[in-house]
This record gives structure tokens, C-alpha cells and sequence, in this order.
């Protein structure tokens, strides 16, 4: 591209000298034919006429110094020149027209212009503006290209409101790659209430920015982190707008309403010559609009991502448990409006608010108080977070678009109202209560608390000192690890359990198996009263909680929440299912107890957490030198094989990911959250299903597109994360430098190149085996393949693995290689995964 361009170049000026002068302006009697270019003063910007590739003429202004041409502004976009020639000029009335061969105006500035001296001029900040020619004010424009945005904003071109002409200025994408006229996707700023930008269609709404809060839209939590580049939102008797200003100007960054529905922000990158892709929304599934329906919000870290609040419900449980939200919840009980609480949330991503009632100068108590008294009142918070809070937004409506950030990223707070009688003092997702008229509540907690844990010191000394004794007499003879150990346990707590010391297929070969179930005192004195601080984390079923048994034994407490909708039957059947998937690469379940209100599943605890926190984190990923990697590899792959074969269930996973695979101590890989998978009869390997669920950057390309899911969609993911675990990257990620290609298309082109090594995560390329390695690539690129009938099953993966004499085919082309894929993914299927390292993605297998 470049020598072409620079070809190019050299060529127009032997022939066309006259061009390579930079002309900035045209006046009536300097028009612009389609062989010149006006080009800014500085040579940032140049305008001209181009064909996008469709046999057009339109007038467009681009980076003069960026190839391929990025254009930012289309003055014809609908009304191009169908001749092979046309003329940029000044009319007869001193409007900008563009004239095609019959000299006919198929665009024109159309002001009214007093006298037609006028002149056009390409500025260097990409505006294109008209202008009196000798007018005493240069910025006088008439008609400015910043005031008639096509799809792309530009550093210092607002967007929004314009209170003195009432015109909603906004984004409109191309109809497509080559074709510049208005195309279905929209970025237009709602006025209403607390301003926000949406990107619709003309049919619906894709994606809500949420409001501004004063640092940034409070759903954009990223705009915190860009910092040569200062946003800014304007309210004022002149304006609403939104516009950015970039501090460097040597760095080039543009948003963009892309054809294909995303917005987009790139930055030119100098040193790589190309541009990257800084940002984009809707990112994942949590920025669908109106995912999780009204009084539901959105939690990419959570599985199911959609979440009732405390003192709600979903209100179509069997939806909700098939990962459809948008009927959203409902409340457990009803207002009483005067005694009603209300519960504070944070991190949020505030509701869909233009029909919210706003007053900039409440503070949160008088919001508060308001808000209290108001019967009508759902919910409030501030609308402004910088300098501690300012400002006050009500909502007397439905609740709708919500979603929660993990601490680090943003969101702010929200105060929702609920019956008292939903009101309970354990706290709830993020919840933090701080008002006086608790603190009778906060006591009596405390008390609680702490006699229980003088109770179990107590306990934990007697036992203690009993297992010692019982240990003194055992050492001797027998020597056991931490699993037979909790057995041990088990069995002294009178509970009957049969288990298999096979290493590698342990399951259980009578149906009757019966499962170890645990007192509910046990556990509640084991989690220390499933106090906050043991929290492991909250899935779409309850939260999880770390233990401690009365005999030093640490285990995972997954409490269903007594809203969710497992039956005790439903949950009799989950249990037996998972306590029959016994193997050395599965978390194992290791009982339950169910009670007539709590129903709680206990898992071994896994030191290490999720292969993730690990692997993708700079400083830790060390730790995982080459060796522990291949034996993760192949214990992931073992893992596998079980499910897809060696058990009598057959089962697809169906979210293998990073996250998912937890490690223990001995970074020994196990495989977590079968939520998602579906037993499949003895003989069945393929379905198809409406709802796709799984991650995205993981999920085969059938899979993805047509929701067919088979083992060899699995094969895929594991083709996936085994890249990820040689090269420590991940395969989609918000901060993956080049974003054409994704991890897997990056690993093809250095395989085609024979530089496959270079793929090697740099922490570990001090010492490792080339011949491991390389097999390890090869056979992950095998499983990506595009087509599913190309991808080995796990069965021959595992084969390939183990031993170097197999002759192993060459990879095809791999599915979903670009980055920019993602695009054609139906929306409600796009989930990224979490950028926050340590967030704990909980489900109802996942024992941590
Ligand atoms: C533009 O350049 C082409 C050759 O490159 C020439 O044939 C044509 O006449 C030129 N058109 C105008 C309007 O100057
Ligand atoms: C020019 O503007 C007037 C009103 O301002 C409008 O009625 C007319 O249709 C416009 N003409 C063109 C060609 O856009
Ligand atoms: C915007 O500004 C106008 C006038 O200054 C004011 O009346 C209105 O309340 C403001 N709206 C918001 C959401 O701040
Ligand atoms: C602006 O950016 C360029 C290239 O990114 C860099 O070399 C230069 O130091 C920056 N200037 C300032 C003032 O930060
Ligand atoms: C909030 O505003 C009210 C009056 O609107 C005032 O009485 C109160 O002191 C303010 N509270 C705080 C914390 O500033
Ligand atoms: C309560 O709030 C609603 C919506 O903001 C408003 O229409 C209504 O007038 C308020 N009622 C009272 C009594 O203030
Ligand atoms: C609770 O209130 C106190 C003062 O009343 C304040 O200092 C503290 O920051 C508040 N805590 C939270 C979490 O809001």
C-alpha cells in the first residue's frame, strides 16, 4: 500500500505539479475539478473528489497522510456524481455546489448568503467551512462541513443540540464499506431528562451511552482511562452537545458510527502506521439496550449476566433460566411507600432516564428526602459524581438499561426503592447501608456475628485437639492427601460416601450414588455465617462462599438464592448429574445440603482461582512457566475428553473459557461451570439451539452464527484457550493492540510465516521446549479450524498431545480470525470477556 502511494505520488508530480502545491481554499473563479485537492494548511486533512468503490463520484475530506483513505466527512453522501466527471465551486449565490457533467448542482451549502464574495476553505482541524472572503472575523463561517456531520466526529465537532437553530446534530454510518449514503445506523443524543446518546435504527434502539455524569457517560466506564484525549459535555443556554478535544496534536483520534452498527474510536498509531481501535460499543452483551428488561440490570461478570435487584424477582423464571432477561423482574413485595427503604447500588450504569425528573442543584439528601416522600419515586441518585456528588435525578418510571461495573471500572451510585419487607440487613451486591435508622440493625449483627465466632473458636479448638489425637494414631500407617483428608471428615460426621481412588475415570459405577450431605449449621458456622469477607462471589443462583470445616478443611459454599428458580427436584437432578462427573480435571462436587429454605452445594476449594487471574496478569503470569502450562493443556484436554466421552452423560460444555478452568494448589487444572451444558443421549452430538450462550472470542463460528453446537464447538474454544495459554494473551481483549487481527489470526500469519515461536509468552521465553510448543500451536490452530468437521476431536487432541511421533495435518484457515468479526454476531450473543482480572465469574457449577 505504501509504495503505492508513494508511486503515486511521484508520478503526480512529474505530471501535475500544479497539485502538490497545497491550495486550501476555492473561490468562484478557483473551482476544484476531479484531478485536484484542496489540502489544509499544515497537510493534515484533504479533500477532493473520490470513488469509494462504487463507480461514484462524491466530494469527501480524508487524512492526507493516512493510506488506505480514511474519510471523515462525505459532502454528497446521497446525491452522488453519476458521471465521470464533476466540479467542486462556488455558485452564483455564493453557496459551496457541487456540479456533475450536465452542470447541474446535485449538492449545494444552501445558506442565504448576502453578497457572493464568498470563499471555501479546508481547515486543518478536517472542518471544510464558507466564509466572506475579506471578512474581518476569519471564524464568521456560514456554512460549516463540523455543522453537517456524516458519520465520523472529529476532535472539536460537537454533537447534539444547538438551542439557537434547534438542530440535533449526529452520526449517521455509511450504507456500506464502499458506499457513503446514509446508511441504517444512527448516534443521536436524546435531550430529554438527563441527555444520553443512543445508537438506533430506524426500527430499534441497539445501544444507550447513559448520562453524563460529570466525568464521563456513565456508561462508558473506559473514557476514564484515555488521557491525551479531554471530553467534554456542554449544558448551557447555547447548547447540549458532546465533543472531544485531543491535548496532543500530533495524535490523530476520530469516533466513528461505523456501517456494521458499532461506534468505534481509533488513534493513528505512528510507529505501526495504522489505525487502532481505542474503543467500541456496544462492547458486550451487557451493553445490548434494555437487555435484562425494566428493574433488571446487567453484570457481564456474573453467569447469567442479567441480575434481579434485592426485593426482586425475574418475572418469567423459565426465560431467565434460559438466559432471556428482557422480561426483566419484578418486585417480591409490594410498596408501602412510606415505610419503603432504599437500597443503594453501586457501580451502576444509571437507568434509561429521559423521562427522569432532574434538578442540578439538590444535593443527595434533599434528592433523598424527595425522592422518600414521593410515592411515585422508584429511584435516585446524582448527577454529577465529581467533587463528591452534586445534583439530583429521580425516576418515577420502570427502571430500564441498568448494568453494574466491577469496582474498578465506574458506574456510579443508585438508590432504588423497595418494600421494608424485602429489606434484610445482609448486605447485597455492593451494598453499603450508611443511614442511622440501621444501626439497632447493624447491632444486633454484630452481637450475632460475634458470639458466633466465639462459638466456633470454641468448636475449632475441641476438634482440633480430637483430630490430633485421631491423627497422632493414623500418620504412621497412612499418609493422605487434602482429598481424602475432607473424606475423612465427611465420614467422622457420620455422612456415607462412596468413592472411587481411580485417578483418572472416577466415576461411579452405581446409579444410586448417594451424596454426602452437610448440616446447615455446619456450613453456617464454616462460612462464618456466610459473612461478607468469606464471599468468593455471586452467580445468577447465589453466591459463593469460602469455608472452613471444623477440621481445617477449606471448601466452596454455593448458596442458591431462595429466589431461584431451582425446584428441589430440579436441584436433586443437578446434583446427581455433577456428583457423577467425577474426574481429576472436573471440580468436584464435594456435597450438599438441602434444607427447607436454603439449598447449598459444596465444592472443593480451588487456592489458585481461574486460570485467568493467572495467565493474563503481567505480574503473575510467571509463575506458570512452560512446563506448568503443557500440563494445564493437557489436563484441560483430559477434562474434556471426559465430558465429551469417557462419562456416560455425554456433555458439551459449552463455555469452556480461561475463566472457567479454576486451578488448585498444585496448578492443577479443573474445569468449572457446566451451567451451560446440556446432556445429550448416547448417540446425539449435534443440536441446534435458538439462544446461543458462551463467551465471545471463544465461540466457534456455527456456533456463533447459526447456534449449532456440537464437540466440536468445544474443540474450538479449547483450540482457543490453548493459544491463549502459550502466548499469555487473550484472544479478544479491550487492550489487544492490533485490532484487525484477533489472538487467533495473528498466530496464522506467524505460522504461515514460519515464525511461530514468536508467539511464546515473554515471561516464559527463557526456557522452554520448541518441539511442545510448536505441537501446541499446530494442534490449536487444527482446533480452530473454520469448518467443524476439520477440527479433531478430543480423543486424537489428546493423542497429538502425548506423543511426537504422530503425524499431524497442516491447519487450515482458522474461523473468526479477524478481530472485527464480531460485527456479525447477532447482539444478544456478543459477551467480551471481563476485562477486570480478578472478577469472579460465578455459576452454578463453579465451586471456588
Ligand atoms: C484528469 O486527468 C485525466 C488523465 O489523468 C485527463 O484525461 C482528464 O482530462 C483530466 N480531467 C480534467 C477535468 O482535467
Ligand atoms: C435549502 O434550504 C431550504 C430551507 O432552508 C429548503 O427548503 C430547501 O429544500 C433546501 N434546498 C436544498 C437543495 O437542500
Ligand atoms: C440544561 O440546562 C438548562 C438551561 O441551562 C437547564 O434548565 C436544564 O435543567 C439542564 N438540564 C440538565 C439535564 O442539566
Ligand atoms: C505528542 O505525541 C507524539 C507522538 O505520539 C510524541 O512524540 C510527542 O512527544 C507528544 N507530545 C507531547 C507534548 O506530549
Ligand atoms: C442539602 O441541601 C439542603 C437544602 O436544600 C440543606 O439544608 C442541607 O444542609 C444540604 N446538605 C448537605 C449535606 O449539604
Ligand atoms: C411525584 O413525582 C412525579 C414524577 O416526578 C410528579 O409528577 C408528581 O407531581 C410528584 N408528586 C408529588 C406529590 O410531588
Ligand atoms: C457513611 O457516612 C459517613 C458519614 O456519615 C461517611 O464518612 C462515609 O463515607 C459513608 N460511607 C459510605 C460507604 O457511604
Amino acid at each position: 500500500m505504501k509504495t503505492i502511494h508513494h508511486q503515486t505520488i511521484i508520478f503526480m508530480f512529474m505530471f501535475f505539479p500544479c497539485i502538490v502545491l497545497a491550495i486550501d481554499t476555492i473561490t468562484s473563479t478557483k473551482p476544484l475539478t476531479i484531478n485536484q485537492t484542496l489540502v489544509s494548511a499544515t497537510e493534515i486533512f484533504e479533500l477532493g473528489f473520490f470513488d469509494p468503490g462504487n463507480n461514484n463520484l462524491y466530494i469527501g475530506i480524508w487524512y492526507k497522510q493516512i493510506e488506505p483513505k480514511t474519510y471523515v466527512w462525505v459532502a454528497n453522501r446521497d446525491t452522488p456524481v453519476t458521471s465521470s466527471t464533476g466540479i467542486l465551486t462556488i455558485g452564483e449565490n455564493g453557496n459551496i455546489i457541487v456540479l456533475n457533467q450536465a452542470q447541474t448542482a446535485v449538492w449545494t451549502s444552501n445558506q442565504s448568503v448576502s453578497n457572493a464574495n464568498t470563499v471555501a476553505q479546508l481547515l486543518d482541524s478536517g472542518n471544510f467551512v464558507l466564509r466572506m472572503e475579506n471578512d474581518e472575523n476569519p471564524e464568521n463561517y456560514i456554512w460549516q462541513s463540523f455543522e453537517n456531520p456524516t458519520d465520523t466526529l472529529l476532535p472539536g465537532m460537537k454533537l447534539g443540540l444547538d438551542r439557537k437553530t434547534d438542530v440535533n446534530r449526529f452520526l449517521r454510518s455509511w450504507k456500506a464499506k464502499t458506499d457513503p449514503s446514509s446508511g441504517d445506523y444512527n448516534f443521536k443524543m436524546n435531550i430529554d431528562g438527563l441527555p444520553e446518546i443512543f445508537i438506533s435504527t430506524d426500527m430499534k434502539t441497539v445501544y444507550r451511552s447513559g448520562p453524563w455524569n460529570g466525568k464521563r457517560f456513565s456508561g462508558v466506564p473506559e473514557m476514564k482511562s484515555v488521557s491525551v484525549i479531554e471530553f467534554d459535555f456542554e449544558n448551557n443556554s447555547n447548547e447540549i452537545t458532546y465533543s472531544f478535544k485531543v491535548l496532543n496534536s500530533s495524535v490523530y483520534s476520530r469516533l466513528i458510527m461505523s456501517y456494521s452498527g458499532t461506534l468505534e474510536r481509533y488513534t493513528w498509531v505512528r510507529s505501526s502506521n495504522m489505525w487502532s481501535e481505542y474503543w467500541f460499543a456496544p462492547r458486550d452483551q451487557c451493553d445490548g439496550y434494555r437487555k435484562c428488561g425494566p428493574f433488571g440490570y446487567c453484570d457481564a461478570n456474573d453467569s447469567p449476566v442479567c441480575q434481579c435487584m434485592k426485593g426482586f424477582r425475574p418475572k418469567n423464571q423459565q426465560a431467565w433460566d434460559l438466559r432471556d432477561g428482557s422480561d426483566g423482574c419484578v418486585r417480591n413485595s409490594e410498596l408501602d411507600c412510606g415505610s419503603d427503604k432504599f437500597l443503594p447500588l453501586k457501580n451502576m450504569k444509571l437507568p434509561e432516564s429521559s423521562k427522569a425528573f432532574v434538578d442540578q442543584s439538590m444535593n443527595l439528601s434533599r434528592c433523598a428526602a424527595i425522592c422518600k416522600s414521593n410515592c411515585s419515586c422508584t429511584a435516585y441518585a446524582n448527577t454529577d459524581i465529581t467533587e463528591g456528588g452534586s445534583g439530583c435525578v429521580m425516576w418515577a418510571v420502570d427502571l430500564f438499561d441498568m448494568r453494574q461495573y466491577a469496582e474498578s471500572e465506574g458506574g456510579q451510585d443508585l438508590y432504588v426503592r423497595v418494600a421494608v419487607s424485602d429489606w434484610d440487613q445482609t448486605p447485597t451486591i455492593g451494598a453499603s447501608e450508611n443511614g442511622s435508622s440501621n444501626n439497632v440493625a447493624k447491632l444486633i449483627v454484630a452481637i450475632t456475628v460475634g458470639s458466633c465466632a466465639v462459638i466456633t473458636i470454641l468448636l475449632l479448638l475441641f476438634y482440633l485437639r480430637r483430630k490430633k489425637m485421631q491423627r497422632l494414631k493414623n500418620s504412621s500407617i497412612n499418609r493422605k492427601g487434602p482429598h481424602e483428608r475432607s473424606q475423612d471428615f465427611l465420614m467422622s460426621e457420620g455422612i456415607n460416601i462412596v468413592h472411587s481412588k481411580k485417578e483418572y475415570s472416577s466415576e461411579t459405577t452405581t446409579d444410586d450414588l448417594e451424596l454426602p450431605l452437610f448440616d446447615f449449621t455446619t456450613l453456617t458456622i464454616a462460612t462464618n455465617n456466610f459473612s461478607d469477607e468469606n464471599k468468593l462471589g455471586q452467580g445468577g443462583f447465589g453466591c459463593v462462599y469460602k469455608g472452613i470445616l471444623i477440621e481445617g478443611e477449606i471448601i466452596a459454599v454455593k448458596r442458591l438464592s431462595r429466589t431461584s428458580g431451582q425446584g428441589v427436584e430440579e436441584l436433586r437432578n443437578e446434583v446427581r448429574l455433577i456428583a457423577k462427573l467425577q474426574h481429576r480435571n472436573l471440580v468436584r462436587l464435594l456435597g450438599c445440603c438441602i434444607e427447607v429454605e436454603e439449598k447449598l452445594l459444596v465444592y472443593e476449594y480451588m487456592e489458585n482461582k481461574s486460570l485467568n487471574t493467572i495467565l493474563f496478569d503481567k505480574e503473575k503470569s510467571g509463575r506458570l512457566d512452560w512446563q506448568k502450562r503443557f500440563h494445564i493443556i493437557s489436563g484441560i484436554a483430559r477434562g474434556l475428553l471426559y465430558l465429551h466421552q469417557d462419562s456416560r452423560l455425554r456433555i458439551i460444555h459449552r463455555d469452556l473459557k480461561a475463566s472457567n478452568v479454576l486451578l488448585d494448589r498444585e496448578m492443577n487444572p479443573k474445569i468449572s461451570d457446566f451451567g451451560m451444558a446440556r446432556i445429550f443421549g448416547g448417540d446425539q452430538t449435534e443440536a441446534e439451539t435458538k439462544k446461543v450462550v458462551g463467551t465471545h472470542g471463544y465461540m466457534s463460528p456455527e456456533y456463533a452464527m447459526d447456534g449449532l453446537f456440537s464437540i466440536k464447538s468445544d474443540v474450538f474454544s479449547f483450540g482457543v484457550l490453548m493459544l491463549e495459554i502459550v502466548s499469555g494473551k487473550k484472544n479478544r481483549g479491550f487492550y489487544y493492540a492490533n485490532n484487525q487481527l484477533n489472538l487467533l489470526g495473528h498466530t496464522w500469519n506467524l505460522w504461515t510465516q514460519g515464525k511461530a515461536l514468536e508467539l511464546v509468552d515473554e515471561s516464559i521465553r527463557t526456557e522452554f521446549s520448541k518441539d511442545e510448543v510448536l505441537r501446541c500451536i499446530q494442534l490449536g490452530l487444527l482446533c480452530v479450524q473454520e469448518h467443524a468437521e476439520d477440527r479433531p476431536n478430543m480423543s486424537k487432541v489428546l493423542l497429538m498431545l502425548s506423543s511426537d511421533v504422530v503425524n499431524m495435518p497442516q491447519p487450515k484457515y482458522p474461523g473468526f480470525c479477524l478481530g472485527k468479526r464480531h460485527h456479525d454476531v447477532e447482539s444478544s450473543t456478543k459477551h467480551d470477556e471481563s476485562l477486570t482480572l480478578n472478577g469472579v465469574t460465578v455459576t452454578i457449577l463453579d465451586g471456588r
